[in-house]
Formats: C-alpha cells, structure tokens, sequence
C-alpha cells in the first residue's frame, strides 16, 4: 500500500548508516510500490556537491548492498533525490533547503537526523529558527540518545523546543526486526502461551545479541560508549520489555508504549553491591574469527589504557507480580564464537516424573525465538524415542523456521521503520519517558563500574565471552543455551 506523498529530508545524507541502510531501505520500498509518484528524498551534508554527484553516490550505495538490482526501479528511484550542501551546526545552506522545501507543507515532511547526537540539538533548533516545521512535520533520531539519564533529557528537551512528542521518532532499528514484531504476535495472537508467561511457570529467561564482528572502524564512537550503552540500553532492553511486559490495550502507541515503560520502572535498581555481583564486564582480545586471525580491543584501538567493554552479562530481575524471582539473564559482546540473537523463556521443569530412572533425565521445555539468522521459533518438547526399547524419552524440537515456511525476502527494519515514520505510526519507536527510565536504571551500573574501577575482563576473540559470565548464571545452578 502506497503511503502519503512526503519530503523525506535526510542529515548526514553522505554517512554510513545512509549508505549501507537508509538508501537500500527506501530503494526496496520502491520497488515495492510503496512510494508514491511525488515523493522527494533531498539529501544533506556538509560536503559540496551536486544533485549528479549525490545520486551517483547513491547509485553506488544500492548497487553495493541490494542484489539483483532492477535496473528501471533504481532509476525511478536515483530521480527522487536531490541534495543541498547543509551546515547542520552553522548558518550555510539552511535558506537553500527552505527554498527547496517551499510549496511542499502539506505532505509529511519528515526530517532524518542520520548524524552525531551531538548535532540533534543544533539541526532542530535551526529547523525551528528557519520555520520548517509544519503540521505533518516528524524528526526521526539514532542512538545512542545521551550518555546518561541527565544528558538524554538535555537532548530530549532540545528536540522537544521544536517538535512535540507525537512528530519525535526515536529509533531503535531491533524493534523493526520481522522476528521481534513477531514476538508479539508470539504471545499476543496465542491462547497457547499467555496462561504460561509468569513465575509461577517460566524459570528463567535468556537474552543473547552476539556478534560476531568487531568494532569495525567505529572504534572512535564506540570507545566512549562500551557495550552496555551501545547495546544494553537500548536494543537488549527493548527484547526484555516485549518478553515481559502485560498485555497492551491495543497495538497503538501509546498502550505499547505505558506498558513497555512499566517493565523499565519495575526493573530491580542496582546499588554497587548488586552490581559487582550480577554484572560482568569483558574486553576482546586478539583470537580467532571466522575469517582467521584478529587483533583485540586495544590494539584495534590503539589505545592500551582503554577500560571500555566490548561485553556485558547482567542478571536482572523484575519486581512485580508476573515476575517475582524470575531472573532475565541478558548478554551481548563484540568478537564472540557467531553471530546469533535469541531469545530463550525456560520453562520450570514438571514436577513429578511418572517415568523410571530408564527413561533419562527429563529436561525443562524451552521456547526459543531466534531473531537472527535464521529466524525462527522453537518450542522444544520432550517425546517417547520412537521404536522398541521401552519409554525412553528425548527432546525434540517443534520448529518454525521463516526462511522454510515462508518464500518472502525478510525486509530489512529500516524498510518498515521508515515507513512508520511517514505513516505517523509511533508504535515501534521509543517514547522519552521510556529512553529515560532505561537509562535510570542504566546509570547506577556504570556508576558501580565506575567506582569499582575494576578493569574489564579479558576474553579471547571467537570465544563466548569472559568465563565470568559463565559463572554468572552457573552459579544460579543454570546454563546459557547454545546449541549452534
Ligand atoms: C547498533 C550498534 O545499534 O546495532 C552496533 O551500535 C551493533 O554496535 C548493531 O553492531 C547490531 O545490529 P544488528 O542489526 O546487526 O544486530
């Protein structure tokens, strides 16, 4: 379905993130018919140059990043954009995009800050200053959105003086995923699973977003971020509130929204004392990755002193009636054995076992929701092992994979996320009050880290992270679940 005609204007329109996703999204939107005939995309940055060198960049962005281009939809396409040379902290060329813009107020005028959150603040107040704004006006931001709980307010209330809540789009490309709106419709859309989804029958929960890259020349960014802001605040706890919050009203907004917010204002808050015992901190060292030899951390970065962590396992808890004693064990680290996200609700085990010690150990049914790669739900149950010789039982999986069960190309979550934005649909995008209540209960943490002092712990590239995390959960007498 086509959307409203609109001017996307994208900042940072020559970076990485506009290379390797904004433009590839907004191709495949149009090739799928998405884009309406009079849709524009004028891009900006601070660099000189021409409509014709713009589009050739783009051309080049596409190429590199889609297979099996159409030649007359990139076309099509590649005839959207213009561009014009924009100071984002200055005064030049800012008349020249209000020229381009003029004659255009009533179609959605979304503004994409692809850039340094240090410059969210000084492109909309000029937004504001040049009266670019307009009734369907929206203003689409990254992360990270501060450094802390005080800084995230400070750039909140900056984008707030222009644009009001209900034109703010803060993205956080996972709640974009196909596996992770499928989360939803897991519980949601199930009469199977909802009776189960509380203390009383899961015994724990696992969160894993592994790589298996490293910082990939971000070094400079991620250096002063570290996983847990990178990471943690945002996309890990993003898959916790969809596992755990309450049903929502409705799929609007704000029902998604008030309950997601309710489960990051439960979470257990954590002085130093709970940090140091159910935090792990770890940095990569030179070891082994798919493609042979890498170096580690600090010599990537070349700085031996840095502290940062390229690896966080927590174990958090929810204090509230549905999840009272019921540890979510999260983890996510740079350089670890693959590149697998999943999500793991363990159930508690059955209990009574009318079966002899002959049958085997029976272990606790698992649901798994593998939201990459190979995306897909398992539900693993135990069974009799077929044939004769008596009731032994084994566990096997009930397996969906998307890829088999479905022949669609899985868009990428810039693909829908975008075209949120233009629909005006906030429901997969972070409302203030929920980046600030992440980030409340962030902070202690890396304020315990801080007064700790103590260095991250080493672990080798191509491993599963510091033996610390494996301790961790082994301690509470569980495992973290690999079975790749
Ligand atoms: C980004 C982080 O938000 O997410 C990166 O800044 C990380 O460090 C990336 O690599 C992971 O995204 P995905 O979609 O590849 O899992």
């Amino acid at each position: 379905i086509e959307v409203a005609p609109f001017d996307l204007i994208v900042f940072g329109a020559t970076g990485d993130l506009a290379h390797r996703k904004l433009l590839p999204a907004l191709y495949h939107r149009d090739l799928d018919g998405q884009i309406p005939a009079d849709a524009r995309i004028v891009a900006c940055s601070r660099r000189d140059m021409s409509d014709a060198d713009y589009r050739e960049f783009a051309r080049q962005a596409i190429s590199e990043h889609v297979s099996d281009i159409e030649d007359e939809a990139l076309s099509r396409f590649i005839d959207r954009l213009s561009y014009v040379a924009v100071d984002a902290a200055g005064e030049r060329g800012w008349s020249e995009l209000a020229s381009a813009l003029a004659g255009r107020e009533d179609v959605v005028r979304a503004f994409y800050l692809a850039v340094s959150p240090d410059f969210f603040g000084p492109i909309c107040e000029r937004i504001g200053a040049h009266g670019l704004t307009t009734e369907l006006a929206r203003v689409v931001i990254e992360k990270p959105i501060g450094k802390d709980g005080e800084s995230a307010r400070k750039v909140n209330a900056a984008i707030g003086a222009v644009f009001r809540e209900d034109q703010i789009f803060r993205i956080d490309h996972y709640l974009g995923k196909e596996t992770v709106q499928n989360l939803m419709a897991l519980r949601f859309a199930n009469a199977l699973f909802e009776p189960l989804w509380n203390a009383a029958h899961i015994d724990h929960v696992q969160i894993t977003v592994a790589e298996a890259l490293g910082v990939e020349g971000r070094a400079g960014y991620y250096d002063t971020a570290g996983a847990m802001r990178d990471m943690v605040q945002n996309h890990i706890l993003q898959l916790l509130c969809l596992v755990a919050m309450e049903p929502p009203e409705s799929m609007d907004a704000d029902s998604v929204r008030d309950e997601k917010l309710k489960v990051l204002k439960a979470l257990r808050p954590m002085d130093a004392d709970l940090a140091a015992r159910t935090t792990v901190r770890g940095q990569y060292r030179a070891g082994a990755s798919a493609g042979g030899a890498v170096p580690g951390y600090l010599e990537e970065l070349d700085d031996p002193a840095s502290q940062t962590e390229t690896f966080v396992a927590v174990k958090a808890e929810i204090a509230n009636w549905r999840w009272a004693n019921v540890p979510f064990y999260l983890r996510t680290g740079k350089r670890l054995a693959a590149r697998v996200s999943e999500i793991v609700v363990q159930f508690r085990p059955i209990p009574h076992s009318i079966f002899g010690e002959e049958a085997g150990a029976i272990p606790p049914n698992r649901l798994v929701i593998r939201l990459q790669p190979d995306e897909g739900v398992r539900m693993q149950v135990m069974i009799k092992d077929p044939g004769p010789g008596g009731m032994r039982l084994r566990q096997v999986p009930l397996d969906m994979s998307f890829a088999k069960a479905f022949a669609v190309r899985n868009p990428d979550a810039y693909e829908r996320l975008i075209m949120d934005v233009i629909r005006g649909n906030q429901t997969l995008f972070m409302r203030r009050d929920e980046v600030e209540a992440a980030w409340a209960w962030v902070d202690p943490i890396l304020q315990a880290w801080s007064t700790l002092k103590e260095a991250p712990k080493g672990y080798t590239s191509g491993t599963w992270g510091p033996s610390a995390a494996i301790a961790l959960i082994e301690r509470d007498g569980r495992t973290w679940f690999e079975d790749l």
